[in-house]
């Protein structure tokens, strides 16, 4: 396919980060009285914090000011952050590095398309940060997605037209927000939950980068 660009998702994609987020919902809910499981977890991947978050409090009865919800949010970012500082390499998933070492002796730029404001840290501990030559993070857009200004904005910043990017995508919002760039969306993980991606991967240790770059 001779594609010029690859972006990645972060969360789920690069580095299993889905359990901090986790263990950092389910002790707010904990603290609510709000039953939520790894079932419920799903629904927020790919999500802000923010639309996590009204995920999370509509599967309980009472309505909160935005005032609570802004405190609420903190104190589940507070949580996550501690468990994202103790982060190391041995976080990044199987095939990763292998990948990202594979596109740069191509000559393939690298771009990162995430809906977290927690990427500076991640990428410095686990020493992700030299594979990429534009991060585009939540700091930085202001539609989340299946929006696919992440994507849009992060081929701009490596100057490679949106028909030539591929996207790695662990949720279905992502492999839309791919798509609706006129990009080609890679989905890691199940089939059924992402029926937008043009193509699935399990995990990178099956990719294979000749097959697309
Ligand atoms: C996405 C995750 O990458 O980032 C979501 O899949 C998360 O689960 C979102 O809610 C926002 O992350 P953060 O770190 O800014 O709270
Ligand atoms: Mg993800």
């Amino acid at each position: 396919m001779n594609k010029k660009a690859a972006l990645f998702d972060l969360d789920g994609v690069l580095v299993d980060t889905a359990k901090f987020h986790f263990l950092a919902w389910k002790q707010l809910a904990d603290r609510l009285g709000i039953h939520f499981s790894e079932q419920d977890n799903e629904k927020l991947k790919g999500v802000s914090r923010e639309e996590s978050l009204d995920i999370l409090l509509g599967l309980g009865e009472r309505k909160y000011s935005e005032a609570e919800k802004l405190a609420m949010a903190e104190e589940k970012n507070k949580s996550y952050v501690k468990y994202i500082q103790k982060m190391d390499a041995s976080e990044i998933l199987p095939g990763v590095l292998q990948t990202l070492t594979s596109l740069k002796s191509r000559k393939i730029k690298i771009g990162l398309g995430s809906a977290s404001k927690n990427t500076a840290i991640i990428l410095k501990n686990t020493g992700l940060s030299q594979y990429f030559d534009v991060i585009i993070d939540g700091n930085i857009v202001c539609n989340a997605k299946p929006d696919p200004e992440v994507f849009i904005k992060g081929a701009e910043g490596l100057a490679i037209s949106s028909q030539d990017c591929v996207v790695f995508e662990d949720s279905e919002a992502g492999c839309q927000a791919a798509r609706s760039a006129g990009m080609y969306a890679v989905g890691v993980g199940k089939k059924e939950n992402l029926p937008s991606a043009n193509e699935i991967i399990a995990n990178f240790k099956e990719f294979k980068v000749e097959a697309l770059f």
